[in-house]
């Protein structure tokens, strides 16, 4: 089977928050992988990274990282896939370095940017997960189901 998603941070610090991400992907039962790559420090592996993830089939990038956070940006200069990047805390700035270094990209190179840490995390796979139920029936069923939890469990809210 091909990979649909291709998870790619900075470094395994990052795994803490990013972990998030991929736990959600399993959740939905999306086939994904999770690599350690850095823009600063293995750009060469980096790209050999983009290119078989091409080959092999991914149709999402989600790319986390912190401080200067070139990552996402890199990832996106190298294919045309959507990658989703995932701001992420690694400083004194509290992710606003990384925030704003994903999100500032210059026009035509896209990289759709979410929170910062573990909920940016956790929207990235289903923002890409959105993006597979365009042509997939049955994961579009699931996101509906999981939604309607969702909703369930805020009518259901008892206060004390
Ligand atoms: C970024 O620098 C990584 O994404 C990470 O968030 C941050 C710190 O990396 P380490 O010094 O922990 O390897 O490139």
């Amino acid at each position: 089977m091909s990979i649909q998603v291709a998870i790619v941070m900075g470094s395994a610090s990052d795994w803490d928050v990013m972990s998030h991400c991929s736990k959600m992907l399993k959740d939905f039962d999306i086939s994904h992988e999770a690599k350690v790559l850095s823009a600063h420090r293995t750009p060469k592996e980096l790209e050999a990274f983009i290119s078989q993830a091409e080959a092999d089939g991914v149709q999402v990038f989600i790319a986390g990282a912190g401080l200067a956070a070139a990552l996402p940006g890199v990832v996106a200069a190298q294919t045309t896939i959507p990658v989703i990047g995932v701001p992420l805390i690694a400083g004194s700035l509290d992710g606003m370095d990384a925030l704003m270094a994903i999100v500032q990209m210059p026009p035509g190179i896209p990289v759709g940017t979410v929170a910062i840490g573990k909920p940016g995390a956790i929207n990235a796979a289903l923002y890409a997960i959105g993006i597979l139920a365009l042509k997939d029936a049955s994961i579009a069923k699931q996101l509906k189901a999981y939604r309607k939890t969702q909703a369930e469990k805020v009518l259901s809210a008892k206060l004390d």
